[in-house]
């Protein structure tokens, strides 16, 4: 398996649209991720192709992230069910973090579902720790998120 990270164009959007209503009981609208493309200033996306899968290469998940002054926040993270736990979450991961590091973050943050153990584990492997709690910051069911951070980036 050969992955292509690099940054997602308008013509992405139907393939991570097709992902993002496969991993969330609550997915991100067509209209959210144009949104943040129109924020290019501060958000950037990120996508995972399978480069030796199909011609053209097939999109296997995607990471959004905003850097704001020094702090990184960690919107959106998804991997095609076919290809989880082959590192691709954790390619992506560390590839915005690069790219947080770049654009000046000194820290990153995200909120993840309180049940989401298998991103939970993702992210300590990658430094993050709890940093708090949100209560019923989910609907669709009603859920906690557990705030995570990674300082020193
Ligand atoms: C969470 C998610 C992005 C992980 O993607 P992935 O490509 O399968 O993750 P990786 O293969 O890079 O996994 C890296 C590490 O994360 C942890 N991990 C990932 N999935 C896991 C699972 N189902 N159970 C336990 N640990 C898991 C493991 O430590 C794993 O390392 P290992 O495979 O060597 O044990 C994917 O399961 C997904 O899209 N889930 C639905 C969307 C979601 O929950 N996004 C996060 C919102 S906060």
């Amino acid at each position: 398996m050969t992955l292509l990270i690099e940054p997602i164009r308008r013509e992405d959007l139907p393939e991570v649209m097709a992902i993002e209503v496969a991993a969330f009981a609550r997915p991100w609208t067509q209209e959210m991720f144009e949104n943040e493309l129109a924020r290019g200033d501060i958000s950037e996306i990120l996508i995972a192709r399978l480069s030796d899968a199909a011609d053209p290469p097939p999109v296997a998940g995607y990471i959004c992230a905003w850097v704001v002054g020094e702090e990184m926040h960690i919107n959106n993270i998804a991997v095609d069910p076919r290809w989880r736990r082959r590192g691709i979450a954790g390619a992506l991961l560390e590839a915005a973090l690069g790219r947080g590091r770049i654009r000046g973050a000194r820290r990153a943050f995200l909120e993840v579902r309180a049940s989401n153990r298998a991103a939970q584990s993702l992210y300590r492997r990658f430094g993050f720790q709890a940093a708090g709690v949100r209560k019923r910051y989910y609907d669709h069911p009603i859920e906690d998120a557990v705030i995570m951070r990674r300082e020193g980036l």
